[in-house]
């Protein structure tokens, strides 16, 4: 089973980026964590960040009758990114949508996701234990497809 792991822009800083909201650990520690929760489930795993719209749809395009699933913390772009929505709607695999924070609780803008409506299903709110989270929900959604 292949998972492609998606980081959206900002994400990079995370660590120095407001750590009282997003916590101290670094993205490639969350990509250790996924990483290591798709290894104990017999998944792999492939990660890619971008801070461009276009190289994250270049990357759904590319999971296409590739990749299981996508697990994908799009950050800002979860609220207008709708090509990203659009790239998405064309892969046929399980979408877990993934969040550190809990957008619902934060300013009316982040109440919006436009990635939602095409995700099999959400893991929002619980830091970096997220990542472990949403990649067991992937492996077995996509175990309950086959
Ligand atoms: C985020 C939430 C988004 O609203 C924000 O723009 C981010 C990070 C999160 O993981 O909590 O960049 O996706």
């Amino acid at each position: 089973m292949k998972i492609l792991l998606l980081s959206g822009p900002n994400l990079n800083l995370l660590g120095e980026r407001e750590p009282d909201v997003y916590g101290t650990a670094t993205l490639d520690d969350h990509v250790a964590t996924a990483t290591s929760a798709a290894q104990t489930l017999g998944a792999t795993l492939d990660h890619l960040q971008s801070n461009a719209e276009g190289d994250l749809v270049e990357a759904v395009h590319g999971a296409r009758g590739d990749a299981d699933a996508i697990v994908i913390n799009p950050g800002a772009l979860t609220h207008y990114g709708w090509s990203l929505h659009d790239a998405l709607s064309a892969f046929d695999g399980v979408i877990v949508e993934l969040h550190l924070s809990n957008p619902n609780a934060r300013e009316p803008w982040r109440h919006v996701s436009v990635v939602a409506p095409v995700a099999t299903g959400s893991v929002i709110g619980f830091g970096g234990d997220g990542y472990r989270i949403a990649v067991e929900a992937a492996v077995a959604a996509v175990e309950a497809r086959s």
